[in-house]
C-alpha cells in the first residue's frame, strides 16, 4: 500500500496521466471519424467502447487511480469522450432505423399524390383574351386609380352637372365638395392618358368599376370593364365597326355578326350599343337572346369633340372612338352562366369547371 503510493506520487503518474489524455483524444478523433451502413457495425463499435472491455469502460476503470489533482482535468476530457461516443451511436442508431422503415416501406408501384391545380375566374379569362385581342391591334393597356375625383369620372366626359349618373344612387361617394368617389367607368382612366400623352392614342384601360346598384342575377354593385379608346387624324366611324367585327369574331367565334343601335352617351356622339348575334343559337332565337337573336355586349361611338377639348387636344385636327364593355357580362355570354353572382362567391365547385380554359 505504501509503496503504491509512493510510486503513485513518483515518476510514474506524469506519464500514466500523459498517456491518458492522448489514449481519450485518439478515441475522439476515432468517434468523430466513425461511420457505419449496417446496424452490426455501430453495434461492434459500442461494444469496443462501452463493453466490459471496452475503451472507454477501461478508461474510466483507470480514473479511479488518478491522484486528485489531476482528476478534473482528466475527468473533464474523459466526459467529453463519453458524450461524444454515446450520442453518435445514438444518432446512426435511429438514422440507420429511419432508412431501414423508408426502405422497407417504399412501393415503387403506387400512384403519386395528386396536385391539386388551381383554375383562373372566368373574368380573369374573359379580360385576359379581351386583352389579347385588342393588344393584337396595337391596343397598349393603360391603369388608373379606383378612387377618383368629379373631373376625371364626369366633368371632363362632358357629364351636364346634373346627370341622374352623378345622383347618389348611381355613384358611390366617399367625400363630397369636392366629390371624390369611387369611379364608375374605366373611362376616367382614357382622361388621364388624354391629359398626359399626344395622339396617336390607341389604349385599353381593364379594371373594377363600382356602381351603386341592387345585386341581382344580372348587375352587381362591383364589376369589370374593359374600355377603348383610340384617337388620331381621320379615325372613322368605320374604323369603329371594323375594330368591334374583329373583335367580335375573335371573342365569340367566326360566324359572329355584329349589329349596331343608336344610342346615347354624353361623352360620345354618335353613339351606338353593339349586339353581337346570339352565343347559343346563332340568330334564330332562343331564351338566352329573349327570342331576337341578338346580345347586347357594349356601348360605343365617336369621342365627343367636347371631351378632347376639355383635355387639350384640337378637336378640328383630331377625331376618335371609344368603347366600352363588362367583363362579366362578356364572361356569362361565353361561359353560359345564368347568374352573375356566381362570379362573386367564389365557390370551387363552381370555379374548378374552369380549370382546363387558358
Ligand atoms: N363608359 C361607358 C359605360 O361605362 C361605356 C362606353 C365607353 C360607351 C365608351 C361609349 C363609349 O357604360
Amino acid at each position: 500500500m505504501e509503496t503504491k503510493r509512493l510510486r503513485d506520487q513518483g515518476t510514474e503518474r506524469p506519464r500514466d496521466r500523459e498517456t491518458m489524455i492522448e489514449k481519450i483524444r485518439q478515441l475522439v478523433a476515432e468517434v468523430e471519424a466513425f461511420a457505419a451502413v449496417t446496424p452490426e457495425q455501430v453495434e461492434e463499435f459500442r461494444v469496443k467502447l462501452f463493453g466490459k472491455k471496452g475503451d472507454i469502460t477501461l478508461l474510466f476503470e483507470q480514473f479511479k487511480e488518478v491522484a486528485p489533482q489531476e482528476k478534473r482535468v482528466i475527468g473533464q476530457e474523459l466526459n467529453v469522450l463519453k458524450n461524444l461516443a454515446f450520442n453518435k451511436i445514438k444518432d446512426i442508431q435511429e438514422q440507420l432505423k429511419k432508412n431501414v422503415k423508408a426502405d422497407t416501406n417504399l412501393d415503387l408501384s403506387l400512384p403519386g399524390d395528386p396536385v391539386q391545380l388551381g383554375s383562373r375566374h372566368p373574368v380573369s379569362l374573359a379580360r385576359n383574351q379581351i386583352i389579347d385581342i385588342f393588344n393584337r391591334l396595337g391596343f397598349v393597356i393603360s391603369t388608373g386609380p379606383e378612387i377618383e375625383d368629379d373631373w376625371h369620372v364626369f366633368s371632363a366626359l362632358n357629364f351636364p352637372p346634373e346627370h341622374p349618373a352623378r345622383d347618389m344612387q348611381d355613384t358611390f361617394f366617399i367625400e363630397r365638395d369636392p366629390d371624390i368617389l369611387l369611379r364608375t367607368h374605366t373611362s376616367s382612366v382614357q382622361v388621364r392618358v388624354m391629359e398626359k400623352q399626344k395622339p396617336p392614342i390607341r389604349t385599353i384601360s381593364p379594371g373594377r368599376v363600382f356602381r351603386n346598384e341592387a345585386i341581382s342575377a344580372r348587375s352587381h354593385c362591383i364589376f369589370h370593364q374593359v374600355e377603348g379608346l383610340y384617337i388620331d387624324r381621320n379615325v372613322s366611324f368605320a374604323d369603329l365597326k371594323q375594330t368591334l367585327l374583329f373583335f367580335a369574331k375573335e371573342m365569340f367565334g367566326p360566324d359572329t355578326q355584329i349589329r349596331l343601335r343608336p344610342s346615347f352617351f354624353p361623352f360620345t356622339e354618335p353613339s351606338a350599343e353593339m349586339d353581337v348575334s346570339c352565343t347559343i343559337c346563332g340568330g334564330k332565337g332562343c331564351a338566352l337572346c329573349k327570342h331576337t337573336g341578338w346580345l347586347e355586349i357594349l356601348g360605343c361611338g365617336m369621342v365627343d369633340p367636347n371631351v378632347l377639348e376639355n383635355v387639350g387636344i384640337d378637336s378640328q385636327e383630331y377625331t376618335g372612338f371609344a368603347f366600352g364593355m363588362g367583363i362579366e357580362r362578356i364572361a356569362l355570354l361565353k361561359y353560359g352562366i345564368k347568374d352573375i353572382r356566381l362570379l362573386f362567391e367564389n365557390d370551387v365547385r363552381f370555379l374548378r369547371q374552369f380549370s382546363s380554359a387558358l
